[in-house]
């Protein structure tokens, strides 16, 4: 059901310094940061050759990522992100195999312009996985 790597997104407490070690130390091409006050978080997007690294940072008073950074002060992995082709059917499938779906269930528009969920991370090994149809 799950095709490629999309991203795999970092959490870091300061974005333009998690932006410099990308751009200046690991010598990546780094976008500009785009606030998605829906998701409460900003991102920036790493671009490598195979796929991305989504960078992101807390946006607002009640950013889903803020007690993550909480317990993980300096930043750490948050989540990989598989593309699928049809994310309903995918959302169905998995809810009938017993997976949980965050929120309310229903695609909300991710960082791509393209639909997004979220599955529970007790459910896949410890990730939290983000599905995205491309
Ligand atoms: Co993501």
């Amino acid at each position: 059901m799950i095709g490629k790597l999309n991203h795999v997104a970092i959490v870091v407490p300061d974005l333009a310094a998690g932006s410099a070690i990308y751009r200046d130390t690991l010598g990546a091409k780094v976008s500009a940061p785009v606030n998605m006050p829906e998701h409460g978080v900003t991102t920036v997007f790493v671009e490598l050759s195979n796929t991305k690294i989504e960078l992101l940072q807390p946006l607002g008073d009640d950013s889903p990522i803020a007690k993550f950074l909480s317990r993980n002060p300096d930043g750490g992995m948050h989540h990989v992100c598989y593309e699928v082709a049809d994310i309903i059917m995918a959302r169905d499938n998995l809810v009938a195999a017993g997976a949980r779906v965050l929120g309310d269930g229903n695609p909300k528009i991710g960082a791509h312009n393209k639909p997004v969920l979220f599955l529970h991370p007790k459910d896949f090994c410890g990730t939290l996985i983000e599905l995205e149809q491309v």
